[in-house]
This record gives structure tokens, C-alpha cells and sequence, in this order.
């Protein structure tokens, strides 16, 4: 049994997981910024947990994250405001976490960080640009790190139900892949602690998660 907070629990991605790791027997944290998110995370097996990224401290949320072995990053600006929002949230909201997590003493720290291929074949505009920007420089300071990392670089999100079945490894074919199946990747990869300091590209697939990072640890 871990402990595992996560960063963004009251988004779609969170909820899935926080879901999924109470139904497997794990302690979940859900940092959410909403009053009125509290019971419907709690009603997933989550202890929900307030806090605003743009209002924490290093420290106070290193005081929240006592005591878990591992971090999830799922929080995000999700293409609301402009860049500043988007820089706000998913880069300076991630080295908060980041560096909170090394204060804490949180040994493992997940990231779910955007496909490299995403938006090829299109226009892009200067906010997805930045977004873009943003994961690659934050995927670049959490591998300097000396925390056992994995970053996940999953295809377009969509609001398919999970079927757990994915397709991961170093390098696979762009893709979609379902909010609740990047979910079974991150509790997969809480309970397989092999996978470690891996950038891990994800899709829908025909693996089940628990075998595909099977597969990883084997490589
Ligand atoms: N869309 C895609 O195709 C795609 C592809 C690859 C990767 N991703 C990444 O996947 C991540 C998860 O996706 P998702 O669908 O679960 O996103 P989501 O539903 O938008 O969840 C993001 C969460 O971040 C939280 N957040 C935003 N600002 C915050 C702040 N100041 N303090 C604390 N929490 C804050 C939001 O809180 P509220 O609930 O209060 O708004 C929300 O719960 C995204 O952040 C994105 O970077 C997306």
C-alpha cells in the first residue's frame, strides 16, 4: 500500500486515478482548489486536500505531501487564459510540486507530460506552442533530478471508458488514448516501482497497463 498524492486529483485524469488507487488498497491525496470538489473525491476513495498552486508555498505543500511515496503531476491550465496561465500552472505549479516533493522526502514523482507529436500536421497556434514549450522544459528540469521519475507522454486525451489496454514504450505511433486508461498507467506504474527514470510515449492499445510496464521493466 502507497501513498500517493496527486497534483490536479480533482481533474479528469485525477479523478480516474484517484478512483483506481482506492480500489487497489492505496492511500490517495487529492490536492484539489474547489470547495465544492471535497465530496465527490472523497466519494472515490480520495482524502481531498485544498490548496491552489498559485498560493502555496515550497513549504506548505511540502507539509501536505508528508508521509507519500509518490507524486502524481496531472494539474494543468488545460488551454484556459493565456500563456501566463498555462506558464503559471503546468511550469512554475510544477517546480512548486517538484521542489515540494524533494522537501518532503517523496522519493518517486510521476509526471503526465503531452506527446511529442501532438498538433503535427496543423496550425499551431502560439498558446499550444507554449504549452508545448512548457512540458518539454519542465520533462527536461524532472530528469535532471535525482528523484526516481517517469514521465508519460500521452496522445490526444478523449473521454472514452477505460479499458486499462494501452500501447507504452520509448517510442510508439501517435495517437488517442482515454483520460481513464492514462489513469491505469499511473496506477501501474505505482505498483510496479521497476519502471523508473523512463520518458514512456502512450496510446490506447491491447496491452493491459500492468503488462505493458511489465514489458518496460523487462527492457
Ligand atoms: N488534452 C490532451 O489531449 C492532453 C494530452 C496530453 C497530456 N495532457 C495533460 O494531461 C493533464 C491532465 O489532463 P486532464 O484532462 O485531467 O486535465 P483537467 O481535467 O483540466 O485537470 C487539470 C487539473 O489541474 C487543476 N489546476 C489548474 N490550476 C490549478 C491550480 N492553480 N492549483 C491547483 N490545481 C489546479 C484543475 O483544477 P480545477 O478542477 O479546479 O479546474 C484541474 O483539476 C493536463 O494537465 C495536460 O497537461 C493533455
Amino acid at each position: 500500500m502507497s501513498q500517493v498524492f496527486i497534483v490536479g486529483g480533482a481533474g479528469q485524469v485525477g479523478r480516474h486515478l484517484s478512483r483506481r488507487l482506492a480500489q487497489g488498497g492505496h492511500r490517495v491525496l487529492a490536492l484539489h482548489r474547489k470547495p465544492d470538489q471535497a465530496a465527490a473525491l472523497a466519494d472515490l476513495g480520495a482524502t481531498p486536500v485544498r490548496g491552489d498552486l498559485t498560493g502555496l508555498t515550497v513549504e506548505a505543500l511540502a507539509e501536505l505531501m508528508a508521509g507519500s511515496d509518490v507524486v502524481v503531476f496531472s494539474a494543468g491550465a488545460g488551454g484556459k487564459g493565456g500563456p501566463e496561465l498555462t506558464d503559471a500552472i503546468d511550469g512554475d505549479g510544477f517546480r512548486l510540486a517538484l521542489q515540494a516533493a524533494k522537501l518532503a522526502g517523496v522519493p518517486r514523482f510521476l509526471q503526465v507530460s503531452a506527446f511529442p507529436e501532438a498538433g503535427r500536421g496543423r496550425a499551431l497556434n502560439e498558446r499550444f506552442e507554449n504549452y508545448m514549450r512548457i512540458k518539454k522544459a519542465t520533462d527536461v528540469e524532472l530528469a535532471a533530478s535525482d528523484l526516481d521519475w517517469v514521465i508519460l507522454r500521452p496522445g490526444t486525451l478523449t473521454d472514452e471508458p477505460g479499458d486499462g489496454r494501452i500501447r507504452a514504450g520509448l517510442a510508439v505511433p501517435y495517437g488517442n488514448i482515454s483520460r481513464d486508461n492514462v489513469a491505469a498507467t499511473l496506477a501501474a506504474l505505482v505498483d510496479q516501482p521497476g519502471v523508473s527514470r523512463r520518458i514512456i510515449e502512450l496510446t490506447d492499445g491491447d496491452q493491459s497497463a500492468e503488462e505493458a510496464m511489465q514489458a518496460l521493466i523487462r527492457d
